[in-house]
């Protein structure tokens, strides 16, 4: 495995219940590290870290809302406890919800811009105390942010969105900018993945069709597919071996930079 083992490593997946965030918990774990999952639904939470330690790999879980400051400090003090250090954090948890900008809703901007935003900030912010010397488990390490395609493209129906996705991406700059100005020893990189059929990106073919702006979900995945070189819809996997690398000393000198995850999508 050479530098893509992860194994003592320590590490927290926000959001990782389902969709992207399982894989990534999974594939880091199969990469030797052990994880914990956070994430705001605590059943759903619950039995995929069960059914990831089936297979042989340590999994746990902490109920964790990451728009909320107390609930990360609850999260990481449980995780180091449970696990004995912590050295990634993968800020994946998202939400998505589709609009025409003609008819914005505040109510689902604010709630992106909590999730998404605050909630990647606040991963970023507790990571870094936990991490850098002198914190709880001070010996450096890597975050990894989940920004989007959505960032690098103009596609209609996720106006809000891509604001969000654009914020995570400045948000690790500066981020890494930071920590290595103050000596904290993190690194702090973004993912841009393109479309998964995860439910969350299910339910965005589905609202983009209701929105009028495609005949059919065949047609906007079509859309989707024609627009990516590789020409295919991107895979969980896809986006949990990017976080594997980012995580591991085979990107021990790559901070404060974007890795896009989309077949050429958004190039
Ligand atoms: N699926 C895609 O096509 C796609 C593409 C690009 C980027 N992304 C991004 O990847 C990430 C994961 O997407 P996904 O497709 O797996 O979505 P998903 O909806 O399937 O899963 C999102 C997870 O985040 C959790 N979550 C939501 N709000 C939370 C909160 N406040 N605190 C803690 N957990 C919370 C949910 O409970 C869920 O487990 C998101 O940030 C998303 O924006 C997804």
């Amino acid at each position: 495995m050479g530098v893509y083992d992860l194994t003592g490593r320590k590490a927290l997946v926000t959001g990782g219940a389902r969709g992207l965030g399982a894989g990534m918990a999974d594939a880091l774990a199969h990469a030797g590290a052990a994880v914990v999952i956070g994430d705001i639904r605590e059943d759903l939470g619950k039995a995929t870290a069960d059914a990831l330690r089936g297979s042989g790999v340590r999994v746990g879980f902490v109920p964790l809302d990451v728009t909320s400051d107390p609930s990360w400090e609850q999260a990481i003090t449980a995780t180091i406890g449970e696990l004995g250090g912590l050295d990634i954090v993968v800020n994946n948890a998202g939400v998505e919800i589709s609009g025409l900008v003609a008819d914005l809703d505040p109510d689902d901007v604010r709630r992106m811009l909590d999730v998404n935003v605050l909630g990647t900030a606040l991963g970023i912010k507790h990571a870094f105390r936990a991490m850098r010397p002198g914190g709880p488990a001070g010996s450096g390490g890597a975050v990894v942010n989940v920004s989007s395609v959505a960032a690098t493209i103009a596609f209609p129906g996720i106006a809000g969105y891509s604001a969000t996705k654009s914020a995570v991406d400045r948000l690790t700059r500066v981020a890494a900018m930071e920590s290595g100005k103050l000596g904290y020893g993190v690194r702090v990189n973004c993912i841009y993945p393109g479309l998964v059929p995860t439910e969350m990106g299910n339910q965005l073919a589905q609202d983009v069709v209701t929105l009028g702006l495609f005949g059919s979900v065949q047609e906007a995945v079509g859309t989707v597919v024609g627009l990516t070189p590789q020409g295919r819809l991107g895979e969980i996997a896809d986006m949990a071996d990017a976080v594997v690398f980012l995580a591991s000393d085979a990107a021990r000198f790559i901070t404060g930079t974007g890795l896009a995850v989309d077949g050429g999508m958004g190039m």
